[in-house]
């Protein structure tokens, strides 16, 4: 990547010159330092970094959930500093789909409802939202577990959930921070086949957040971020030797 659909398309993500920093007590905090990214439609790009160096920071500003200190994002070739708040939230709506560590799921809704809530704000009637919601949960595999309740059903099931519920507005985008953080390794295996499929076949755009190089490998793009800074951007099966560089 970026491969011939890509090139002949525009980015889902331009990133130039970001800033962010964060007011304490004790004063401004920098912790994104002139970071610059392109992303490309179809691309796996994992994100990794020592704990503190600044990539959730990141992944909420790319999810329009935080506004950087100064600098230039487009988001699916739109200006995210000129959006009104309620532009933004149907950008971030149409484009994006979120999935975090812990799943945040609601514990007493059915799996359906988990996944249909999203579309609460869409204005499509009940019925079809539980439709659409049922149609997520066969994607991931859980079309049997419609009722269920997400403390009947296992971590790794729980996470298929979470990304039942990012697809349902059909985003070009998913971002996740972590998915697989609180999931074992056979568990994890089977979150990132979901998301490679996701990728591959859907030709959803995946930017994921690991600390572990057994995850980053199913991304095709790797991105290390070091004390705020770009310090890596390239083919993931150069990733061995960038880490030895940067040691985490
Ligand atoms: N709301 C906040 N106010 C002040 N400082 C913050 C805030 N959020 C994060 N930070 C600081 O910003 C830096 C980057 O935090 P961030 O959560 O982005 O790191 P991270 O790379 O995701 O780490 P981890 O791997 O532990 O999740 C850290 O030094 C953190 O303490
Ligand atoms: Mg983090």
């Amino acid at each position: 990547m970026p491969g011939i659909q890509a090139m002949s398309s525009n980015p889902v993500i331009h990133i130039e010159r970001l800033y962010k920093e964060y007011q304490t007590d004790a004063g401004p905090v920098p912790v994104l330092k002139d970071v610059a990214v392109t992303v490309m439609p179809g691309e796996f790009i994992a994100i990794m970094g020592p704990s503190g160096s600044g990539k959730s920071t990141f992944m909420n500003i790319l999810g329009c959930l935080d506004v950087a200190t100064s600098g230039t994002y487009l988001l699916n070739g739109r200006d995210v500093n000129i959006q009104s708040r309620d532009e933004l939230a149907h950008l971030r709506n149409q484009v994006i789909g979120f999935v975090f560590q812990g799943f945040n799921l609601l514990p007493r809704a059915s799996l359906e409802d988990n996944v249909a809530l999203p579309l609460i704000y869409s204005g499509i009637p009940r019925a079809e939202r539980m439709a659409h919601a049922s149609e997520m949960l066969e994607k991931v595999g859980l079309g049997s577990y419609r009722r269920s309740r997400p403390n009947q059903i296992s971590g790794g099931q729980q996470q298929r959930v979470a990304i039942a519920r990012a697809l349902v507005n059909h985003p070009k985008l998913i971002l996740a921070d972590e998915p697989t953080g609180n999931l074992d390794t056979h568990t994890s295996e089977e979150i990132m086949a979901l998301f490679t499929e996701l990728n591959q076949r859907d030709g959803i755009t995946i930017v994921l957040v690991t600390h572990e190089s057994d995850i980053a490998a199913h991304a095709r793009r790797l991105v290390r971020l070091s004390d705020g800074r770009i310090v890596y951007d390239g083919p993931v099966e150069h990733a061995a030797a960038a880490h030895l560089e940067t040691t985490s």
